[in-house]
């Protein structure tokens, strides 16, 4: 498994505090079956992004870990106002291994106003931006369609493997199901901070989702896609998405009698 969403890196943000808990990350993450870590370290207000920080640090993973699992460096990218400038004139600086697929996260509560412009600004200036964990934003949670005419222009899904067994509530729990049940899904990642609170767990999620969704599904969303994205190709998988390619109302606009 390739896992695009995981704070591997040691003192960057509130993932890993120390080189030794990056390892203990590693080696859970190599336990589960994942052969490939994007190192996702938060571009926010609060957390400064410095690559050339997060690529010595990565330097010091790739020496202790060796061939037993492949280091990749992307970003868990935030909305504001400097960090969509800079990223349009430095695609490369964010995306996923500095090829285009850019991880981008909304706050817990509420979505930033312009959103729709800015992934498209994104794409304008080539890259690929893949929503992280919809499911664990409240905004989301309850009108989901708003999702709609993002997916329609290209915008990809990355769920939480946690989210799939329940690890951040009944809600979201229900709204990752509805999700893979219909479609939307084009990723599922670990989202890792750590071994014990939020660790690298990837197994059992494949396995739920190889039960209910059918293997090729979960094939496609914990190996193929995530290996396209690793290595800056389209993914082979793209998201049949029921009710948002189709024409007329949604199903969630037909649910929702809007
Ligand atoms: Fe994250």
């Amino acid at each position: 498994m390739i896992d695009i969403h995981h704070h591997l890196l040691f003192e960057t943000d509130d993932g890993a505090p120390d080189l030794e808990m990056s390892l203990a990350m590693a080696e859970m993450a190599i336990d589960e079956g994942i052969t490939h870590i994007v190192c996702t370290p938060h571009a926010s207000s609060h957390w400064r992004f410095d690559p050339k920080r997060n690529q010595q640090r990565l330097a010091v993973l790739r020496e202790k870990l060796g061939d037993r699992i492949q280091l990749g460096l992307g970003c868990d990218f935030h909305i504001t106002y400097d960090n969509v400038q800079d990223a349009i004139a430095h695609p490369e600086k964010y995306s996923i291994n500095g090829k285009g697929h850019l991880l981008v996260e909304l706050p817990d509560h509420g979505i930033p106003q312009g959103l729709t412009e800015t992934f498209y600004d994104l794409q304008v200036a080539g890259m690929t931006p893949i929503l992280t964990h919809p499911e664990r934003n409240l905004t989301l949670l309850t009108a989901p369609e708003r999702m709609i005419p993002w997916m329609r222009r290209g915008l990809l899904v990355q769920i939480t493997a946690g989210s799939i067994l329940g690890a951040f509530g009944k809600s979201s729990e229900r709204m990752a199901h509805k999700l893979l049940a219909d479609g939307w899904v084009s990723f599922v990642a670990t989202d890792a901070h750590d071994t014990r609170r939020r660790p690298p767990l990837a197994r059992k999620p494949y396995e739920v989702v190889a039960k209910k969704y059918g293997e090729e599904v979960a094939q496609a969303l914990f190996v193929l896609n995530p290996r396209a994205a690793f290595n800056g190709r389209p993914i082979p998988e793209p998201p049949e998405a029921k009710g948002v390619f189709e024409d007329g109302r949604s199903w969630w606009q037909k649910l929702l009698k809007r």
